[in-house]
């Protein structure tokens, strides 16, 4: 078979690494990828959001799975575009996709099936939101009402930060969206819910938890996620999460006719009453991706295939990892706001290290930066705790430059509830 990935990130890697090691998979193809993927797969120079160039190397070449990971095409519609082409492809429509693309649209939808969220308002004038944050005071949330990459949220700690979000926003229109969702600050213990999704049938990944704050200890801006790890003794309702959740959601959205296929993401927290969606995302999460795949015993192309053929009878269910794995993000200084790029970065070899690239090209001998998140630095381990030194210690080894940074306490939520 031959496969089509969409995207050009360290998930994008992870998942092309996943499927080269399907036994129905002969070719795969990346768009447009990144030049550490190509020892494994074909580079594709076809952008992400030229849904047109994709299908038409699709139907050219035969492709018989695309699987999209990033949420850019989704939100351009090219599943639908795909499946009026006759093509298969593992990835929402165009109305499904809003689950990610409109946070009002996911608002709504949680609220109609009763499914436990924050409180919230969206605003489009810039006083009237200054007045409701002055009123609820903080700690409370400002988000963009459309994709920012991870980055369109501010959780403020104060009502000044709160304003300076909604200047950003709504006055200097950074996003180019004038449209925000305030949201009440919700407390508690924050993991992923990934599951893979074609209209009512699901699997359920085992749950992970990213670290979306830049600096250790949750300080600083909000990212796409600087690192990630798999599965969390802390949290184990899974039997909560998929009636309460998944369940109600994937239900609801077959009800209104928008059904979804694609890799359903649930931004979880555990409060003190009980589970509350923080956000959906139509897509596979970065870097949760990458510390799931590794320890699925699964050919994820079969598994996929099977999910979307209906005429198959299936049983929804849980897969349970093999193993523990930690990710951390090697990214540059100066991300989320303003990365510093063009960098050289050495990955010296390791068998005990798994390396999936976000931002780097090659040049005659080296690595160069050219992003924000640089790669992921990965390890399994039937122990978390060594999981995370593996990683550590190889990245020592890299002899970083200050051109980067990473967070040295990735996994620390959970190590206390382990032995040592
Ligand atoms: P989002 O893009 O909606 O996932 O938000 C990014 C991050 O901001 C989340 O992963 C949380 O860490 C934080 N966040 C978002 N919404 C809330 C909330 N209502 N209460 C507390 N933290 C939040
Ligand atoms: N790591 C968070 C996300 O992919 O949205």
């Amino acid at each position: 078979m031959k496969i089509l990935i969409i995207g050009r990130g360290a998930r994008e890697h992870c998942l092309a690494w996943k499927c080269s090691q399907s036994k129905l998979v002969s070719t795969i193809f990346v768009a447009k990828g990144n030049h550490a993927i190509n020892k494994i797969a074909s580079i594709i120079d076809i952008e992400e959001d030229d849904i047109n160039g994709l299908l038409n190397f699709a139907l050219s070449e035969k492709i018989d799975l695309t699987i999209v990971g990033t949420e850019k095409p989704l939100e351009l519609g090219i599943a639908d575009l795909f499946i009026a082409n006759g093509l298969k492809i593992f990835a929402p429509s165009k109305k499904a996709a809003q689950i990610e693309s409109s946070k009002d649209f996911a608002k709504n939808i949680m609220k109609e099936c009763g499914i436990q969220t924050a409180a919230y308002k969206t605003f489009s004038d810039y006083e009237e939101a200054m007045s409701y944050v002055t009123i609820k005071g903080a700690p409370i949330v400002i988000k963009n009402d459309g994709l920012a990459g991870g980055k369109g949220v501010v959780v403020a700690m104060n009502v000044e930060e709160a304003k300076s979000a909604l200047d950003l926003f709504l006055n200097k229109n950074i996003y180019g969206e004038k449209k925000v969702v305030i949201e009440e600050y919700l407390e508690g213990e924050e993991f992923t819910f990934m599951c893979l999704v074609h209209k009512n049938r699901f699997i359920a990944l085992p749950f992970s938890q990213d670290h979306k704050r830049a600096f250790d200890n949750d300080l600083g801006p909000n990212t796409g996620g600087m690192g990630a790890y798999s599965d969390m003794p802390q949290i184990n309702c899974y039997e909560e999460a998929i009636k309460n959740v998944v369940t109600p959601l994937i239900e609801k959205l077959e009800e209104i006719e928008i059904p979804f296929t694609g890799f359903l993401y649930a931004g979880l927290m555990q409060t003190k009453d009980g589970i509350k969606v923080i956000e959906f995302n139509a897509r596979f999460g970065d870097p949760e991706c990458e510390v799931l795949l590794p320890i699925l015993d699964i050919d994820l192309v079969e598994t996929i295939l099977n999910l979307l053929d209906e005429s198959k009878e299936f049983t929804s269910h849980l897969i349970f990892p093999i193993s523990k794995c930690l990710g951390v993000v090697i990214a540059s200084k100066g991300y989320p706001e303003n990365p510093i790029i063009g960098h050289d970065i050495f990955f010296p070899e390791n068998k005990n290290i798994l390396i999936f690239h976000a931002a780097t090209y090659f040049k005659e001998t080296n690595f160069i930066s050219c992003g924000g998140r640089v790669a992921v630095i990965v390890a399994i381990d039937d122990n978390l705790i060594t999981a995370r030194n593996k990683v550590y210690t190889y990245i020592d080894s890299m002899n970083l430059t200050d051109d980067f940074f990473y967070r040295k306490d990735i996994g620390n939520n959970a190590f206390k509830y382990l032995n040592n």
